[in-house]
């Protein structure tokens, strides 16, 4: 059979132009070269599952549990007192890879909108005015494109609770009006910043609706870009790198950025990462620059490591000011790299909130490293620390781990909030022989010392990636969402794709180069120890479609024509240990698998392993984040991210731009002057029951 095309795709945000550079030294192995021979031990793991319960979980308060689903297993009914096995495939019928202006779930499901972008969730919001920009309004209202979803109940049935949701970035073709976007006013990027960051809602279960948003609830709150101020706590608080003009203490910065996923503790705080904040940066890297120089001369002048700018070591690492992305810094000045020279170590950290109180300050724990951190999804080890896993996503960028060296106070919610200003934080290498060794980040140890530029543990944390290149991590293929499995106790790692590893950099993991299609890693504790120093790792599954032999796609035969997915994004695990994986194939997706973005329950153990089944297809252009159940498995929310954007050139068979004027989809509203918006969708059985 012949190779199916590809074209050289990005399977993130439809904006991430830098995305195609590495920027981590290619002189490091890369994980699939160290794991070559490792394949040799890939056989798949036959009916052993581990059974570690985690106690500290298992005896919280309802209001301090994270939440995130329980269903049942494929052959057996939908009885309701039925437990299903954990790693087992849920069971439900499957929808077909497709494309459709409209989003499809299995049957015998319905899929309905929460909430869409410009809804109230402050209770005096002003209705929404598609197409007209007013920050002020936006403040009030639920912003753009939702990303992470996650759940804290607020009593102990969990018919009422708290949703906490990141808003990762804008998509201006499509919010705004052609004129506007030609003249790219203040008012623009404004609304834009508010459209950015967080909303908190109180929901309730309804018995028409299934779920409701509260409407008055003093918990709903809006944090954005704009306006929400934040502390800085940890080892880099106050550090002089990070002192600006608005703020000389280092210590409190307005806003986040390009939150993607994130976490809820199991004290019920809400993590929100920040990913892609290089994008919002404008300014010069090097003095030359402003003579005319080409994207090139900055790429080498930052590989010489001569470019001018006193940040200049560090922002050539993360893409800072070097191409893309949003002109704010033409309206505001810390936006401006050459104006304001530090506020970009500002941001890249993971935020900590408390969704629970409106007036909280949200702070971001540097202690968890400065990185494009994609999610933070914990674990409570057994001896009751807390276990942080972290992707930072771009292509050969690294796997991080952050323990805590205090543990979780159950009995005590409030003692648990400096938890995470003090722990070790690990990069992963993968070894050749099935292990994987994490590497703590220590200033004074081994490179990381003033010789090399850190004379702090600030230095570290605010140049975590440098300091993991010291250290000789793996470099991996996007890594994106990690997901600790609390019944079981394996993790999965998420890798999107990554379209620049070449074929003399394949290995037993990454063993396509380049890979369009991406996998899921699943890595084993000793012992269920989270803190262990190595870990053991195998493939779950590798994306694209199995009936191509070139592809070289791997899942199991179990796996339907329409089972089968590229570009793992999100993960979720239910209670009943079942893992369950959304996809972001960006704009590459007719030439990927020729299907929307979806998702789909993938089986970890017995005769389910690494069979795969699809449940929910997002419309056209879109990306499907936040997978989480409630705690009775009987709903699951979805974010659906920048519908009628992505794949715009394919749709309908031919050429066509998407934008305000003339989108691909009008979802979820089909009203003529209202354009796509970005929603959360609440998928729930029409008999009841849990899903799957
Ligand atoms: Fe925002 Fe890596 O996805
Ligand atoms: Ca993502
Ligand atoms: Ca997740």
């Amino acid at each position: 059979m012949s190779e199916r095309k590809t074209s050289d795709v990005n399977c993130g945000v439809a904006l991430e132009p830098t995305e195609d550079r590495r920027s981590s030294p290619a002189n490091v192995a890369t994980f699939g070269e160290v794991a070559a021979a490792r394949m040799g031990r890939r056989s798949f793991l036959k009916g052993a599952l581990g059974t570690t319960t985690y106690a500290a979980l298992a005896t919280s308060p309802a209001a301090l549990l994270a939440a995130c689903g329980e269903d049942e297993s494929r052959d057996v009914p939908a009885v309701s007192s039925f437990t299903p096995k954990p790693g087992s495939l849920a069971d439900f019928t499957e929808v077909s890879h497709g494309v459709s202006t409209d989003h499809v779930v299995s049957p015998g499901y319905s899929a309905d909108i929460l909430i869409r972008w410009g809804d109230p969730v402050l209770a005096d919001a002003p209705t929404f005015v598609p197409g007209a920009p007013d920050a002020d309004a936006q403040e009030k209202q639920f912003g753009y494109n939702n990303d992470y979803v996650g759940f804290v109940p607020l009593n102990d049935d969990g018919t009422r609770g708290v949703l906490c949701i990141n808003h990762e970035f804008t998509s201006r073709d499509i919010m705004f009006p052609h004129d506007l976007r030609n003249t790219s006013p203040k008012e623009l990027a404004d609304t834009e910043m508010a459209a950015h960051g967080g909303s908190i809602i109180e929901i309730a279960q309804d018995p028409d609706q299934g779920w409701r948003v509260v409407a008055d609830s003093k918990l709903n709150r809006r944090i954005t870009t704009r306006s929400t101020a934040m502390d800085l706590s940890g080892p880099a608080a106050g550090h002089p790198r990070l002192q600006t003009n608005a703020d000389p203490t280092g210590t409190r910065v307005i806003g986040t950025l390009n939150n993607c996923a994130g976490g809820i503790t199991p004290y019920g705080t809400y993590l929100m990462a920040e990913e892609n904040f290089h994008f919002y940066f404008l300014g010069e890297l090097d003095d030359d620059e402003r003579e005319g120089a080409t994207a090139g001369d900055l790429e080498a002048a930052c590989a010489a490591g001569d470019a001018s700018h006193p940040e200049a070591r560090n922002y050539c690492r993360y893409g800072v000011a070097m191409g893309g992305g949003y002109d704010w810094g033409r309206h505001f000045d810390r936006f401006n790299i050459n104006k304001e020279p530090n506020e970009a170590n500002r941001f890249g950290w993971v935020v900590e909130v408390d969704p629970l109180d409106p007036t909280s300050t949200p702070v971001k724990r540097t202690a968890l490293g400065r990185f494009k951190h994609e999610g933070a999804e914990s674990i409570v080890n057994k001896d009751g620390r807390l276990v942080i896993y972290m992707g930072d996503d771009q292509r050969f960028d690294y796997l991080y781990r952050f323990v805590t060296d205090g543990t979780v106070n159950t009995n005590d919610r409030a003692s648990n909030f400096g938890l995470l200003d003090s722990g070790v934080l690990s990069v992963a290498k993968f070894n050749d022989d099935g292990t994987l060794a994490w590497m703590p980040l220590i200033h004074g140890r081994g490179p990381l010392t003033p010789d090399n530029g850190f004379d702090s543990q600030a230095d570290v944390m605010i140049e975590t990636r440098r300091a993991a290149d010291l250290l000789g991590a793996t470099p991996m293929d996007r890594p994106e969402d990690v997901e600790p499995n609390p019944v079981t106790g394996k993790v999965y790692v998420a890798l999107t794709n990554n379209s620049r590893r070449e074929a003399s950099q394949v290995d037993a993991v990454h063993d396509r180069g380049p890979n369009y299609w991406g996998l899921i890693v699943e890595m084993t504790p000793p012992d269920g120890d989270q803190t262990a120093d190595t870990f053991t790792w195998d493939i779950l599954v590798k994306g694209g479609d199995p009936s191509v032999p070139v592809i070289g796609a791997q899942f199991s035969d179990a796996t339907s024509n329409n089972g089968w997915f590229a570009c793992p994004d999100n993960l979720a695990v239910d209670p009943s240990g079942r893992l369950w994986v959304t996809t972001d194939q960006g704009r590459g997706w007719p030439q990927i698998s020729g299907t929307a973005d979806g998702v789909w329950s993938v089986g970890t153990h017995g005769d389910d392993r690494s069979a795969s089944a699809m449940f929910y297809r997002v419309p056209v252009g879109a990306e499907m984040c936040g997978p989480c159940f409630t705690p009775d498995g009987e709903t699951l929310f979805v974010a659906v991210q920048h519908p009628g954007t992505d794949g715009a050139l394919a749709f309908e068979g031919h050429a066509r731009p998407s934008d305000f004027e003339d989108p691909m989809t009008r979802w979820p509203d089909f009203q003529p002057d209202m354009p796509p918006r970005p929603s959360v969708v609440m998928i729930r059985k029409d008999d009841g029951g849990r899903i799957g």
